[in-house]
């Protein structure tokens, strides 16, 4: 009788006959008579080992040409292999090919070119990158959940489908929707800042669209947003849950992930120093200063870029929190500083090495007739935001929070260079399919 087990669990079985279920990854013989076969079932890898004696000749012989990824039932004995990884191997008693490939598979072992990896992500997913990459952003997600969770927020949804902009019209994604015109979502936080006035401390994490033209590595046109939101919270209360948010996801990442990173040769001294608090804190204006005279000198009141971001944050090697942004620049529910009505009370944090904005957050204006004001003046139509202007007729406070981007979190923690891999199926300007 054999258990059926999962290849991560085989360490727990040794001696024991065992059944696996997967694809065969690679295969390699040594002569007619013996033939190794490297099996993954999406919780590992394994090598299997059939021998001439311990097998039928007719399952030695389909052993022996099984195309690659095909779906195999493999029964056989696990033995202690410290060479192995996972520190297992399986001697085969059994092999079933379940369903053969109709063709080489696709992606073999030689080089690509990423066009065509993509064309094919539906079967690149299997690959040893894709696999570990995949595996690194469940974990964000389930780390970014436990510090929330932990901390008593709420998980609120917010809706896809809304009647009005909240973070610019340039990148609005309508839908027809019975007739009239719909846009798919931007940000959840307005519907988080009534959340949090019903719940207190709330988030959302969604799907995400921009109608982004840029064919950035830093961009995507669906991508997933974690959203934190907290009713009676400031500036600074926003900044201290980005930071120890991104602290914790780093420290269960190098814990909970190392084979992952490992695989993905991810220099894991570089993310170390993410775990440590606090980050540093550069306002909008002290970048300024600090980039003049450089090559990515810019004008106060311009935006940043990636240059004037890896520019800031590469003096460090923990992210870097950017505060009090040109009012002109942000977006029209953020709140002016008291002291220097001309800022914004916005922080963006910058991941070390070059990644980037991950996070873009800060406190909202409480006040109805300062709202009104700026919804006129962006020229947006204020009776889409009516029930937005509520939240400030009853009950107003001042709340705070932020969004962080999760693909550029995991091409980040991955070491990936490009977003499109933070996704398992990515959406860009030129991408629809798979
Ligand atoms: O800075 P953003 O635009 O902020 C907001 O949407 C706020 N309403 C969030 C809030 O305060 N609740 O976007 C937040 C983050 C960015 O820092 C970035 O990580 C990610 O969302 N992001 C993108 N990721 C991939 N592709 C894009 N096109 C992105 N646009 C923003
Ligand atoms: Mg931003």
């Amino acid at each position: 009788m054999s258990t059926r087990v999962r290849i991560s669990e085989l360490p727990h079985h040794v001696g024991e006959v065992v059944q696996l279920l997967g694809w065969v990854r690679f295969r390699r013989s040594s002569g007619t008579k013996l033939h190794f076969l490297q099996l993954r079932d999406g919780s590992g890898f394994v090598q299997a080992v059939v021998k001439k004696g311990n097998v039928p000749e007719e399952v030695l012989d389909a052993a022996g040409k099984v195309p690659l990824e095909s779906a195999v039932s493999i029964t056989g004995t696990v033995r202690e292999d410290a060479r192995q990884v996972g520190g297992v191997e399986v001697t085969v008693d059994g092999v079933d090919v379940l369903a053969p490939c109709v063709d080489d598979f696709p992606i073999g072992k030689k080089e690509h070119g990423v066009g065509f990896l993509m064309d094919n992500r539906h079967l690149w997913l299997r690959s040893s990158r894709p696999w570990a990459t995949l595996r690194i952003r469940a974990e964000i997600i389930r780390a970014c959940r436990e510090h929330l969770d932990e901390q008593g927020f709420v998980c609120v949804d917010a809706p896809i489908f809304n009647s009005a902009a909240a973070e610019g019209t340039a990148t609005l994604f309508p839908v027809e929707y019975f007739g009239d015109t719909v846009y798919l979502s931007q940000t959840g936080q307005l519907h988080m800042e009534a959340a949090a006035q019903a719940l207190g401390k709330v988030y959302c994490f969604g799907p995400t669209f921009r109608a982004e033209k840029s064919k950035t590595r830093r961009h995507l046109t669906e991508f997933w947003m974690l959203e934190p939101e907290m009713a009676f919270a400031d500036l600074d209360d926003s900044m201290a849950l980005m930071e120890s948010m991104i602290a914790h996801v780093v420290a269960r990442v190098l814990e909970n992930r190392k084979s992952e990173l490992e695989l993905l040769e991810r220099d894991v001294s570089k993310l170390e120093p993410a775990t440590r608090l606090p980050y540093p804190r550069v306002s909008y204006d002290d970048a300024v200063k600090q980039l003049e005279g450089t090559e990515h000198a810019i004008e106060w009141g311009d935006d940043f870029g990636a240059p004037q971001e890896d520019a800031v944050s590469s003096g460090h090697d923990q992210p870097v929190l950017i505060h009090r942004f040109p009012m002109q620049i942000k977006a029209f529910y953020m709140q002016a500083d008291p002291e220097r009505p001309e800022l914004a009370l916005g922080c963006d944090l910058i991941a070390p090495e070059g990644y980037g904005e991950i996070i873009g957050g800060g406190e909202r204006s409480p006040d109805l007739e300062y709202l009104i004001r700026k919804i006129e003046e962006e020229g947006l139509p204020q009776e889409a935001y009516e029930w937005y202007l509520d939240l400030r007729r009853y009950g107003a406070c001042q709340s705070a929070g932020f969004g962080m981007g999760l693909e550029r979190v995991v091409a980040w923690l991955s070491g990936i260079p490009h977003i499109r891999e933070g996704a398992p199926f990515a959406r860009t300007m030129a991408r629809t399919a798979p």
